[in-house]
């Protein structure tokens, strides 16, 4: 890509729509991985083990892990800072006659703009939580993700946090998901019809699959 091309609005909105399909996918395979819990301690920790040995004996112990830890911060910091370029260059691009009356930004952009900084600062929380354990409640034990899980689901904030995180995390995808479709070229309406359905499924299924498992320990299911 040419440098005029980064500095576009379109060349922005490009690595916005990739970095979020990247972040996207990762999402998916996470989601499906927590939905594991469901099935026991033993199958839940022996995931989280494979997490790390994945590759091997190609790759040494983590190297994977770490692969895909650089790929998502890549992707989270492209996607934040052409997010704040847009939106500064929107701020620039306002008419003279804004000066009075304050404009405001429109509902889908700013829960856009509000759901990026509450996720930004959940993805923090979550890996200080579930990660290195630094905020964790109880006796967090690397390894043992199950009792780790349900620690964090047995206090009242770790449920709050996580269920408006996963609220937002639906909120963002539906708008998110279709923005990227139209950024990379939908092109018909019937196509564009399609992908605002494919948004929607995508994002309900998401908040469904990581909502149950604070709900499933909530509710006893996972214990
Ligand atoms: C209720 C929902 C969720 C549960 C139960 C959950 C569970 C977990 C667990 C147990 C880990 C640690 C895995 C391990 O060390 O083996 C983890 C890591 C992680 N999760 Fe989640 N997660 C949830 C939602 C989310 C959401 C919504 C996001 C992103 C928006 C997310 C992003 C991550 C990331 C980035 C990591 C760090 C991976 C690493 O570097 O080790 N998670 N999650």
């Amino acid at each position: 890509m040419t440098r005029t091309m980064w500095d576009s609005s379109v060349g922005k909105k490009t690595v916005m729509a990739v970095s979020g399909l990247i972040m996207l996918a990762y999402l998916v395979v996470h989601m499906l991985g927590n939905l594991k819990i469901f099935f026991g301690s033993d199958e839940f920790n022996e995931y989280a083990h494979a997490l790390r040995t994945l590759g091997e004996p190609f790759l040494h112990y983590e190297w994977a892990l770490w692969i895909i830890r650089v790929v998502l911060v890549a992707a989270v910091v492209a996607h934040a800072v052409s997010a704040y370029q847009l939106s500064r260059r929107d701020i620039k691009a306002r008419p003279t006659k804004y000066v009075h009356k304050k404009p405001r930004a429109s509902y889908a952009t700013r829960t856009m703009r509000w759901g990026g900084i509450i996720l930004g600062l959940f993805i923090v929380w979550h890996i200080l939580d579930l990660t290195t354990g630094t905020v964790h409640p109880g006796g967090f034990e690397a390894g043992h993700p199950y009792q780790n899980v349900i620690d964090t689901f047995s206090t009242w904030y770790g449920n709050v946090v996580y269920i408006v995180a996963v609220l937002a995390l639906g909120l963002h995808i539906r708008h998110g998901f279709w923005s990227a479709a139209q950024t990379l070229g939908v092109g018909s309406r019937t196509r564009d019809r399609a992908f605002k359905t494919i948004a929607n499924v995508l994002a309900l299924v998401l908040t469904v699959g990581f909502v149950s498992v604070p709900v499933g320990v909530m509710t006893g299911v996972v214990s």
